[in-house]
């Protein structure tokens, strides 16, 4: 994590000042960052599950990604440093990482869905996604109808999963998107689908983007139900980094154009 904890201080204070007119923060424990309640004093836990390059990945024994970078402006906003723990997508998603405090925040490209918000509470949109299909190099899969009867990989509990069940393909479930890509290598799945930005990194090594399906999906920060003063926290520091600046340049950093010129990315 690149943690910019000294540069915090002035930022800190006016995040307080906001909480604090916000009316944030019940302080049950002592835990609490301008009104904030941390499972862990003095640290921002996140739940992210790579690989999902560029939003989270593994580089030189961390995790870095598109997602660490803005939770990070967070955790610099709050005053904390930020502490990145990997666990299956499926437990942050369905909210348990954060209703057992194993985590205070989940970002990990998670689409805002109904079903999701009855048990998570989620920031603004902060990333626009849509399904991509992933197909060895070569390959004449493309269209939903050259799907019919293929073995399609997809990640569990994603929304690429419930749109590919959705659409009446035959689909094999796997943990996370490095074990989609693996059974597509090997030939036991025909085609992988998952968000189409994160299919991007695997076009060099043999595969090619079959076809995007537009689904429209946003991706937001995840907070457990009722965290009003950490969700105004995380609002906040989202609304700072679009004004300054600091969004476009972690976006391009991570997605090779700026936000608006997306050829696929979006
Ligand atoms: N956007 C999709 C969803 O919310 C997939 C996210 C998977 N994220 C990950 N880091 N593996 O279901």
């Amino acid at each position: 994590m690149r943690t910019r904890h000294l540069a915090a201080v002035p930022v800190a204070a006016a995040a307080a000042l906001l909480l604090a007119a916000c009316g944030g923060g019940d302080s049950s424990s002592g835990d609490a960052e301008g009104g904030v309640e941390l499972v862990s004093a003095g640290s921002l836990t996140l739940c992210t599950n790579p690989p999902y390059e560029p939003f989270e990945y593994e580089e030189g024994g961390e995790v870095v990604g598109l997602d660490i970078d803005i939770v990070n402006e967070v955790a610099t906003d709050l005053g904390v440093e930020l502490v990145t723990k990997v666990t299956p997508f499926e437990g942050i998603q369905s909210g348990a990482d954060l209703n057992t405090n194993n985590c205070d925040v989940v970002a990990s490209g998670i689409t805002i869905t109904p079903e999701r918000q009855e048990k998570i509470d989620f920031s603004d949109p902060y990333f626009d996604a849509n399904q991509g299909l992933l197909v060895p190099e070569g390959s004449d899969l493309s269209s939903l109808d050259s799907l019919d009867g293929k073995k399609i990989g997809v990640q569990q509990a994603t929304t690429g999963e419930t749109w590919a069940q959705d659409n009446g393909l035959e689909t094999i479930q796997f943990e996370d998107l490095g074990l989609q890509v693996q059974a597509l290598r090997t030939g036991q799945v025909d085609a992988v689908v998952n968000d189409i930005a994160v299919l991007g990194p695997y076009v060099s090594e043999g595969f090619e983007i079959g076809n995007e399906f537009s689904t429209g999906e946003q991706y937001g920060i995840g907070v457990k139900q009722g965290n009003t003063a950490l969700l105004d926290a995380v609002n906040a520091t989202l609304e700072r980094i679009r004004e300054d600046g600091t969004y476009d340049d972690i976006y391009t950093q991570y997605i090779g154009t700026a936000p608006g010129q997306a050829e696929t990315a979006e």
